[in-house]
C-alpha cells in the first residue's frame, strides 16, 4: 500500500489536488516547483543552512563518499527488502538517490528541516524519475507519517528521532543508524587541530527497538583543492572552529584523510 501524508494539523489524511496536499478539514500545502512540501512553514527551526546544504551537495557528488553510499545500501538489502523506506535527516538526498539505484520499486521518502537542502534532493528527484511528492521539509521529532507506514527508516549523520522512527515504522522494521567510526576524517583534524582525539564508538540502546547488528567500512581518500573547504563544511566541525584553524585549510591542495563509517542496526519491536 502506498505511503500517505498525514495532515500535521489535524492529522487526517492528505490527498493530491492538483499541485497541493489537502486534508478533508482544507488544510492545504503546496507543492514548490521542484516538487517538494514544507509542512514547516512559520517554525524558526532550521538545519543547516542553504551554505552547509551546497557544500554537501558538491562534495557528496565528487564520489569520496561512494564506499559509505555503498554500505548503506548492502546493509538495507542484508536485512530487508523494502516496499517503503524514510531517509530521515536526508540532506539534499544523496543516499536516497542510491537506495533509488538499489531499490528501483520502492517508495522512498525524504524529509529534513533545511528547505535548501529538500529543494536540492527534490529538483533532483524530479530530474531523474519525474517523481513529485516524495521530500518535505519537516522536523524527525514529528514526522507526517502515519503509524506503521515503513518497512526501513534510516537516520545518516543526523539526529535521531527514536520515538517517531518506531512509531512510523511497521512491526519487524528496521531502523539503520548511521555515523562516524573511530578514525573518521582523522587526516582532517590533524590538519586543522594541534591536538585530535578519535570518535568513541559507541552503541545505543533505543526503546521500541532491539539491536541486531553493526556494519562498518574505512578507506582512505585523497581530497584536492575546493572539495577540502566543502567536505570542511558539512562537518559540524564547521561550527566549532576558529579562524586562524579553518586558514590552515585555505592553504592545502591535498589532504589525505582516513573514512570510517559505522551503522548499527535496529529492529522494531511492536505489539
Ligand atoms: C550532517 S547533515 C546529514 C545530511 C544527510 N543525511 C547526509 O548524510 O548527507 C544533518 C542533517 O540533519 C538535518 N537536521 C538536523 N536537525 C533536524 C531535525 N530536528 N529535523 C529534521 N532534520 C534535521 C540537517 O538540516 C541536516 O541536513
Ligand atoms: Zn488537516
Amino acid at each position: 500500500m502506498a505511503v500517505l501524508y498525514k495532515c500535521p494539523v489535524c492529522e487526517d489524511v492528505l490527498e493530491m489536488r492538483g499541485k497541493s496536499l489537502v486534508c478533508t478539514k482544507r488544510h492545504t500545502f503546496d507543492m514548490a516547483k521542484e516538487g517538494y512540501v514544507n509542512f514547516a512553514l512559520g517554525k524558526n527551526d532550521s538545519g543547516d543552512s542553504a551554505e552547509m546544504c551546497a557544500c554537501r551537495r558538491r562534495f557528496l557528488s565528487k564520489g569520496y563518499y561512494s564506499g559509505f553510499s555503498k554500505l548503506i545500501c548492502d546493509s538495507v538489502e542484508k536485512y530487508t527488502d523494502p516496499t517503503s523506506l524514510l531517509d530521515a535527516g536526508c540532506g539534499e538526498g544523496y543516499y536516497l538517490r542510491k537506495l533509488r539505484e538499489r531499490f528501483p520499486q520502492a517508495e522512498l521518502f525524504g524529509v529534513d528541516l533545511a528547505k535548501e537542502a529538500v529543494r536540492l534532493a527534490a529538483k533532483s528527484e524530479k530530474q531523474m524519475s519525474g517523481i513529485k511528492n516524495l521530500y518535505s521539509v519537516c522536523g524527525i521529532f514529528s514526522l507526517p507519517f502515519f503509524d506503521n507506514s515503513f518497512d526501513a527508516v534510516i537516520s545518516i549523520f543526523a539526529p535521531v528521532g527514536d520515538a517517531e522512527n518506531a512509531r512510523v515504522l511497521k512491526s519487524g522494521g528496521y531502523m539503520f543508524v548511521a555515523g562516524p567510526g573511530k578514525t573518521h576524517l582523522s587526516g582532517l583534524k590533524s590538519a586543522v587541530y594541534e591536538k585530535t582525539y578519535e570518535n568513541e564508538e559507541k552503541t545505543r540502546e533505543y526503546d521500541g527497538f532491539c539491536f541486531v547488528g553493526k556494519e562498518s567500512c574505512k578507506y582512505s581518500v585523497t581530497v584536492e583543492d575546493e572539495d577540502i573547504l566543502d567536505l570542511f563544511t558539512m562537518t559540524p566541525y564547521y561550527w566549532k572552529t576558529s579562524k586562524s584553524d579553518f586558514e590552515k585549510l585555505t592553504k592545502l591542495t591535498k589532504l589525505e584523510t582516513e573514512l570510517s563509517f559505522e551503522i548499527s542496526v535496529y529492529k522494531a519491536l511492536k505489539q
